[in-house]
C-alpha cells in the first residue's frame, strides 16, 4: 500500500455510512468481503464500521467481529466510529488506527442522533481525546448537518465553524464537514467553507458529501478551491443516516475517483478493482432481507 502520495486521500466510509442504512442487515461475512475488496483496490483509510449502541444502529451491532477480522496492514489507516468512551475503550482493545467522534451543527439533529446537546456531544467526546492521545491512535471529528439541516432547514455558517473548532481544540487532527441529506448547494458549501476557513486551515478539513441532489460533485470542486485534499465516499453510493430523513445515498467512491483524476488529482486507487467493489457493494443493496 505504501508508495507516491496521492494528491487527494479518499475516505471511504461505505462499510459503515453506506451499510448502517441498508434495510437487511447485511451478514458480517458479506461486509469483509466487500472490505477486503476496498483494501485490494487501494484505498488507504476505510471507516469499517461503528462501535455505537445496537439498540440504535442493529446494522453495526457485528462491529466487533469486523474490526477483529480487518487485519492491520501497512499504510492502512482502519478506523471506526464511536459515540462516547464506552465505544473507543471496546474498539481500542481490539486495536485501531483511528477513532471517529461524531456530533452535528444543528441541535435538533444532534438530538436525534446521538441524545444529546451539542455542548453534552463535546463533552462526551473528552475522554475519547484523551484515550486516543495516551493510545496514539487518531482522532477524527465529524460535524453533521454543516450545510442543511433535516429539521431545521438552513444551517448557520458560523454555528460549522464554532462546532468545527469545538472538535479541533479537543485533539480532533480532522475534520470532515458533512452534508448529511446532500441538500448543500456550491454556493451554501461555499458559505460554510469560508466561515470555516478562518478558524481552521484546509489541511484539518475533510468533506463528505451525499449525492441526494447530484450537487456532490460540484461541492467536491467548490471544496478543491479552498485547498481541502480529503473527501469521504461510499462505494456505489450506498447509504444514508438512519437519523436523517431524505439523506440519500453517499458520494460514490468510484465517479469521486474519476472526477479528480480528470481534473488532475492522483488518487492512488486501483480504478479496475474499485469496479469491482461497485458491482460487488451494488450486489449487497440488491439482497432482499
Ligand atoms: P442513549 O440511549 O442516550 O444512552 O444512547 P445510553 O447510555 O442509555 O445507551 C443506550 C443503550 O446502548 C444502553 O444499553 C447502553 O449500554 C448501550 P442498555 O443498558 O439499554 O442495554 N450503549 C452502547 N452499546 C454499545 N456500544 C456503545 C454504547 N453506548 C451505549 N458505544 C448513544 C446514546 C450515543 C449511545 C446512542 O444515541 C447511539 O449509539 N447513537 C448512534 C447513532 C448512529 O450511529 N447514527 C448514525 C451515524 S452518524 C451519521 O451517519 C452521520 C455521519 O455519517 C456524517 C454525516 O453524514 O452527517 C457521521
Ligand atoms: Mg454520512
Amino acid at each position: 500500500m505504501a508508495g507516491i502520495t496521492p494528491d487527494v486521500t479518499i475516505v471511504e466510509v461505505g462499510p459503515r455510512d453506506g451499510l448502517q442504512n441498508e434495510k437487511r442487515i447485511v451478514p458480517t461475512e458479506e461486509k469483509l468481503a466487500l472490505i477486503s475488496l476496498l483494501c485490494a483496490a487501494n484505498l488507504p483509510r476505510l471507516e469499517i464500521t461503528a462501535f455505537v449502541s445496537p439498540k440504535w444502529v442493529p446494522q453495526m451491532a457485528d462491529h466487533e467481529a469486523i474490526l477483529r477480522e480487518t487485519p492491520p496492514a501497512d499504510g492502512l489507516i482502519r478506523s471506526v466510529l464511536v459515540p462516547n468512551e464506552r465505544g473507543a475503550l471496546s474498539a481500542l482493545a481490539i486495536g485501531v488506527e483511528e477513532l471517529a467522534v461524531f456530533t452535528s451543527a444543528s441541535e435538533t439533529f444532534a438530538h436525534k442522533n446521538i441524545n444529546c446537546t451539542i455542548t453534552e456531544s463535546i463533552e462526551r467526546f473528552t475522554p475519547v481525546a484523551a484515550l486516543a492521545r495516551r493510545c496514539g491512535v487518531r482522532l477524527r471529528g465529524y460535524v453533521s448537518c454543516a450545510v442543511e439541516c433535516p429539521y431545521e432547514g438552513p444551517v448557520a455558517p458560523r454555528a460549522v465553524a464554532d462546532v468545527a473548532g469545538a472538535l479541533a481544540e479537543l485533539g480532533c487532527i480532522e475534520i470532515s464537514l458533512a452534508d448529511t441529506i446532500g441538500r448543500a448547494t456550491p454556493a451554501g458549501v461555499d458559505a460554510m467553507l469560508s466561515s470555516v476557513n478562518g478558524r481552521l486551515p484546509p489541511g484539518r478539513l475533510a468533506c463528505h458529501f451525499h449525492d441526494t441532489f447530484g450537487h456532490a460533485l460540484d461541492n467536491v470542486d467548490v471544496a478543491l478551491g479552498y485547498g481541502i485534499r480529503v473527501f469521504d465516499s461510499a462505494i456505489g453510493g450506498l447509504g444514508g443516516c438512519p437519523y436523517a430523513p431524505g439523506a440519500a445515498g453517499n458520494l460514490s467512491t468510484l465517479p469521486l475517483v474519476m472526477h479528480l483524476e480528470s481534473r488532475g488529482f492522483s488518487t492512488g486507487t486501483d480504478i479496475a478493482t474499485l469496479q469491482q467493489a461497485e458491482e460487488f457493494a451494488a450486489g449487497l443493496r440488491g439482497k432482499q432481507p
